[in-house]
């Protein structure tokens, strides 16, 4: 970490998490943040369901909701952004505090409920982004929605134009039921009504499924079977987890998904699981504890083609995804990969 971020975050720390955040996305905004723009290698340019990626590692849905600092994610040296969860109409989500920062288990639980500001101004937002950068959007539901499953498709009718990528984010915890709709029927038709509208935009971008990492290896199982069955073009795994397994922070009572370093070891597995299900017939993205270039490249190892990270970034300030990328590219080298898609699940047998 740079010693004036090194400074900043000691001052971040010391405030509500939530304030944090937010100033977290002031600094992008006004361009303070680190920003080392592109960062690329011929081991570390990779292809991900279509797209061009100058780097593996992205930044997690939740980190920008409102897609408000795309000017300053672009130069952040991260390969791909996530921005979202975005739901049809505005909402406020849970009331607060409800975003909690575990220091002793570097960790975080966090109640959101998909406070965004909507699909419409995040959509002008998109439309208005940098021409550098890889930008996908995270598509939610509106908690009292009368069909959640259309709210999917129709985020990505609106948006769908400014993107690269969109994700059906079905696993957060944090509104209700809505992980029941990663049952097989249900998952099945909802796939169905966005990859219809997906072919009918004008650019066909890929379409991403988002796991909870909270499920039996029969539900693990079925979703693997319908994700392809239905032509999603990736699985991104895991979402926060219900767990709250090892835990020493006081804090582990609150309600919420779990973010962090103890995510790590759970997340892996279901990806190493999903990489056997599916048997390479889709690209994997791992996301869940990743804090450094040598955990980025064990989800790596375990079945990913691509890494996404949060919470870490809280932890260890946004130049931690520099670290990372350039580690990575250190990893590679060192083991003597010519590129990241060789490294891709050869270690997956570990996890199992
Ligand atoms: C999230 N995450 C998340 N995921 C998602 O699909 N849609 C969302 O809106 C959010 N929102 C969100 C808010 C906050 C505060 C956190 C900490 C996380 C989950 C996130 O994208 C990621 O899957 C998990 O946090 C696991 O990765 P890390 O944080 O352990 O690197």
């Amino acid at each position: 970490m740079r010693t004036i971020e090194q400074v900043g975050m000691r001052a971040l720390r010391s405030v509500d998490p939530e304030v944090s955040h937010t100033l977290a996305i002031k600094a992008l905004q006004m361009g303070v943040a680190n920003a080392p723009g592109e960062i690329t290698s011929s081991r570390l340019r990779t292809n991900v369901a279509g797209l061009d990626l100058p780097n593996p590692i992205g930044i997690a849905a939740g980190f920008d909701k409102n897609a408000t600092a795309l000017k300053g994610l672009s130069v952040s040296g991260f390969g791909f952004i996530e921005v979202g969860a975005a739901t049809p109409r505005a909402q406020p989500g849970n009331p607060k505090p409800r975003l909690f920062r575990l220091m002793e288990d570097q960790a975080a639980i966090n109640r959101f409920g998909f406070n965004n500001d909507g699909m419409e101004p995040i959509a002008a937002r998109l439309a208005n982004r940098p021409k550098q950068g890889v930008f996908g959007l995270n598509l939610g539901a509106n908690k009292d929605s009368d069909d959640r499953a259309a709210d999917f498709a129709k985020v990505l009718a609106h948006c769908g134009a400014h993107l690269d990528f969109a994700t059906v984010n079905v696993s957060s915890p944090n509104t209700e039921k809505l992980r029941d709709l990663q049952g097989k029927a249900a998952l099945s038709a909802l796939l169905a009504g966005v990859m219809q509208t997906r072919d009918g935009l004008d650019r066909k971008i890929p379409i991403f499924l988002k796991i909870a990492p909270d499920l039996t290896d029969q539900e693990l199982a079925e979703i693997a079977e319908v994700a392809v069955q239905s032509g999603v073009d990736a699985v991104i795994a895991t979402n926060t987890t219900l767990s709250r397994d090892g835990l020493k922070d006081p804090q582990q009572s609150e309600a919420g998904g779990l973010s962090g370093k103890p995510l790590f070891e759970k997340s892996t597995r279901v990806l190493a699981r999903l990489s056997q299900l599916t048997e390479g017939k889709m690209p994997l993205i791992g996301v869940g504890g990743v804090t450094s270039a040598e955990t980025a490249y064990a989800k790596i190892c375990a079945g990913a083609s691509a890494v996404q990270v949060y919470t870490a970034l809280v932890f260890g300030g946004f130049s931690l995804g520099e670290d990372i990328v350039r580690g990575l590219d250190t990893l590679l080298e060192r083991d003597g990969f010519a590129n990241v898609d060789d490294a891709v699940g050869t270690k997956s047998g570990d996890w199992l």
